[in-house]
């Protein structure tokens, strides 16, 4: 069946993309940069049959970026499919000086995923087959500062590398979440309260639906009926009432945190 590579696998998305592609009898390589974590998602999935491999790297190294794209570049030891997926929601304002957390953020959910598909992506060519899916999110359609805007690069760049491979036998997706129960919104300090309860999906539904896109070939995953309309509207109103809707969620998000 071959082996699957994917970013952010000891946690919420990531790991159950780990656990879905396991179940379709892949070997795993699962990259993040706690090692205990990965060694605990290893555990869970190894069996005699299947190898779970671990890679502690951070992303936002590019020494670490580098080990790992010489792991997809290993044509001796093909991966048949990356999943771009590890990030984080930020949490300092644009108008800061202080840079680093873009920088970092930056180097994770823009540099890696470029990095990484690109060293993957001639083995794929070559062998006439492969999967790349970059988890990019609904956020990529609204103006909520950096990581709005590293998300709507995650998008174009996968429309766009989607170009390129096809007719190639590789199939390029972008996996557009809305809200997921994860460890995403305690680690960025986002209030769940402060999101609709009707709007939370699971990881397990989002990954199942992402993988039925990808087997169809899918450019774009929207997993769910819920956000399909709201995505349309997003892309048909006008964007001054985009940014009118972008301000109100960062308003309302600024206002529970300091509660
Ligand atoms: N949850 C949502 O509502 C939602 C919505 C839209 C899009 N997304 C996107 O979905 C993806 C997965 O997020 P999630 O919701 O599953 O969050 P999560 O549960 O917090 O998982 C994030 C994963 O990324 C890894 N990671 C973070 N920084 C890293 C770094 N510097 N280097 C390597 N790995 C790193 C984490 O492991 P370590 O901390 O051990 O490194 C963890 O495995 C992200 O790209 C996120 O932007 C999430």
């Amino acid at each position: 069946m071959g082996i699957a590579l994917v970013t952010g696998g000891s946690s919420g998305i990531g790991a159950e993309f780990a656990r879905q592609l396991a179940a379709r009898g892949h070997d795993l390589i699962l990259v993040a940069r706690d090692q205990a974590r990965l060694d605990a998602v290893a555990a869970e999935l190894r069996t005699p049959g299947r190898e779970v491999e671990t890679m502690a790297a951070d992303l936002s190294n590019p020494k670490d970026t580098d080990r790992v794209a010489a792991r997809l570049a290993d044509t001796a030891k093909p991966v048949d499919i990356l999943i771009n997926n590890a990030g984080y929601g930020l949490k300092t304002k644009l108008v800061n000086p202080d840079v680093a957390e873009h920088d970092d953020a930056y180097a994770v959910m823009v540099r890696a995923v470029w990095v990484l598909s690109a060293a993957v992506a001639p083995g794929m060519k070559q062998r006439g087959h492969g999967v790349i899916v970059n988890v990019s999110s609904i956020a990529s359609q609204l103006s909520m500062g950096g990581y709005s805007a590293m998300k709507a690069w995650v998008q174009t760049y996968t429309e766009s590398l989607a170009n390129e491979l096809k007719g190639s036998g590789v199939t390029v997706t972008a996996l557009m979440p809305g809200w997921v129960r994860t460890e995403f919104h305690q680690r960025a300090s986002i209030r769940g309260s402060s999101i609709p309860g009707a709007l939370w999906l699971d990881s397990e539904y989002l990954v199942r639906e992402c993988l039925r896109d990808v087997d169809r070939g899918k450019v774009v995953s929207m997993p769910s009926v819920r956000y399909r309309p709201l995505s349309w509207l997003l892309r048909h109103l006008p964007r001054s009432t985009v940014r009118t809707i972008s301000r109100r969620i960062s308003l309302s998000r600024s206002k529970a945190a300091s509660e």
